[in-house]
């Protein structure tokens, strides 16, 4: 069996500026070795942070107080992140959506919360906006199905693509398939440099089985909607990086951002209670991804949570003169 390594190193002697073509690499590499290196090109890795779903005025908070962290400790070069429970715990407003987007957020995603607040319809259709309504719904649905951004040059370049799917299992907005929207949407962005899929759904076996029915195909399936960060993340087999749920950014002293009262009193009586955003304990989950634009195929994929309760903030030993 041939190295494929081997073959698109072969393939690039031909080509006189190559630093390959200077120094010929004629051993064989693992599939390990042959991601983290790429085709022989000498462009570095792409990294790409996704938050989960950022929640009301806490995850407005938190995104505020730590990207900054994030941005020090993991140098994304994109960062994107779920908003669809942005507006006080479900839907996002036009504001709102230029608020995290001053704040450093490159691109946004949404979810079943889409059209909560029907003024981010026009931003949804705008072209020369990142934020897209979940790929699956109706093609008489309103906005884009993805967007697609720059990667720096000395990552090789070109555009990563980023899309939303629901899922069908649990879920109370219905949806197209799944698998098929993914499989048409690839096939219609060929040339794209890397692809990261929000997997919005209730099931982790949809998760699953959407990553893998994807695996290889794409930098990255990451999964929304439950708010809780699972420990699940690895990468599979043909280079996907996975993860069931990267988590909410958003008050984690509630019941996936609710007011625990409320929900617990509705959950015992049967009578509907509005609910209010929780508060407390306020966490930035998030899950970077590096990968290689020349592959797209995933070499790291790395949570991380930024917290007071998690992050205990260190005293000073000393004074500062
Ligand atoms: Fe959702
Ligand atoms: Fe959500």
């Amino acid at each position: 069996m041939r190295c494929r390594g081997y073959v698109h190193f072969r393939e690039r002697t031909s080509c006189p500026t190559s630093e390959v073509y200077r120094k010929p690499v004629m051993t064989r590499r693992t599939n390990d070795e042959y991601r983290e290196t790429g085709r022989g090109g000498t462009a570095r890795p792409a990294r790409v942070a996704f938050f989960g779903d950022l929640n009301g005025g806490p995850g407005r908070r938190v995104l505020a107080a730590r990207i900054e962290e994030v941005r020090r400790d993991h140098a994304p070069d994109l960062i994107i992140a779920n908003a669809e429970n942005l507006r006080n715990g479900s839907g996002i407003t036009p504001d709102l959506y230029r608020t995290i987007r001053d704040l450093g957020i490159d691109g946004v995603t949404l979810g079943d919360h889409v059209y909560r607040d029907r003024r981010i319809i026009p931003l949804l259709e705008d072209p020369d906006e990142p934020i897209c309504r979940p790929a699956n719904l109706s093609n008489d649905a309103p906005g884009k199905r993805g967007f697609r951004l720059p990667l720096p040059s000395d990552t090789g370049g070109g555009d990563f693509l980023v899309f939303n799917l629901l899922g069908r299992v649990y879920m109370g907005l219905p949806a197209n398939d799944p698998f098929q929207t993914a499989d048409e949407l690839i096939a219609a962005n060929p040339n794209a440099r890397g692809i990261l899929i929000d997997a919005h759904m209730e099931a982790t076996a949809e998760k699953a089985a959407l990553a893998f029915h994807l695996d290889g195909r794409v930098s990255a399936v990451l999964g929304t909607h439950t708010h809780v960060p699972t420990a699940d993340h690895r990468i599979l087999t043909r280079g996907t990086a996975f993860q069931s749920d990267v988590g909410m950014c958003g008050p984690f002293a509630s019941i996936i951002g609710r007011d625990p009262e409320q929900v617990i009193r509705h959950m015992r009586t049967s009578v509907h209670t509005p609910y209010e955003m929780g508060s407390g304990d306020e966490r930035l989950c998030g899950t970077l991804v590096t990968f290689r634009t020349s592959s797209r195929l995933a070499s790291e994929i790395k949570p991380f949570q930024y917290g007071d309760r998690i992050e205990p903030a260190e005293e000073p030993s000393g004074q500062v003169l």
